[in-house]
C-alpha cells in the first residue's frame, strides 16, 4: 500500500533567460504545493558518498540541482525508481513518505532543497525496515 498524500515527481520552471543570461524564479504557494519554511543547500560531496538514506513523515520538499548533477533515488515502498537532476529549471518534489537516496554528486554539484517545514529531527525514518513497516 503507498501511504496517502504519497507523490514523487519532476516539476519544470520557467527560465527568464536573455542576453544577460538565466533566472528562474520558484514562489511557495504559487509554484509548489506548499508555503517554503526552510532553504538548505548541500554541496561539496565526493562522488563515493551516500548522502541523505532515510524517510520524512511530514515533509514536503523541492530538490533541485541548481548546479551540476546528483542521482536522486526514490522508493515508495512497492517501487524505487531514480531521477537525474541535471537541470537548474527542473526540481524533483517529494511529498509524503518515499524513502530517498543521494548519490553521484559531481563536484560542482551545489543541491538547493526547498521544504515546508522548519528542521525536525523526530521527523526522519533513519531505518529502512521501520520505514517498510509504516508502508503496511
Ligand atoms: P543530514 O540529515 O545528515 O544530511 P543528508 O540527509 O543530506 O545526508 O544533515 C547533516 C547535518 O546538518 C546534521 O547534523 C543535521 C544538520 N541539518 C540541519 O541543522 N538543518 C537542516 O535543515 C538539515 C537538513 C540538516
Amino acid at each position: 500500500m503507498i501511504a496517502q498524500g504519497t507523490r514523487v515527481g519532476l516539476v519544470s520552471f520557467k527560465v527568464h533567460a536573455n542576453e544577460r543570461g538565466s533566472l528562474v524564479a520558484i514562489e511557495g504557494d504559487n509554484d509548489l504545493p506548499f508555503s517554503i519554511r526552510r532553504v538548505y543547500y548541500i554541496y561539496g560531496v565526493r562522488p563515493d558518498v551516500l548522502r541523505g538514506a532515510h524517510a520524512h513523515k511530514d515533509l514536503k520538499q523541492l530538490l533541485v540541482a541548481v548546479s551540476g548533477s546528483v542521482t536522486v533515488l526514490c522508493d515508495d515502498g512497492e517501487r524505487k525508481q531514480e531521477y537525474i537532476l541535471n537541470r537548474p529549471d527542473q526540481g524533483l518534489l517529494i511529498e509524503g513518505l518515499i524513502w530517498r537516496e543521494m548519490k553521484n554528486f559531481t563536484p560542482d554539484c551545489v543541491l538547493l532543497v526547498l521544504a515546508s517545514k522548519p528542521y525536525n529531527r523526530n521527523d526522519y525514518i533513519y531505518d529502512y525496515g521501520e520505514f517498510k513497516l509504516h508502508m503496511a
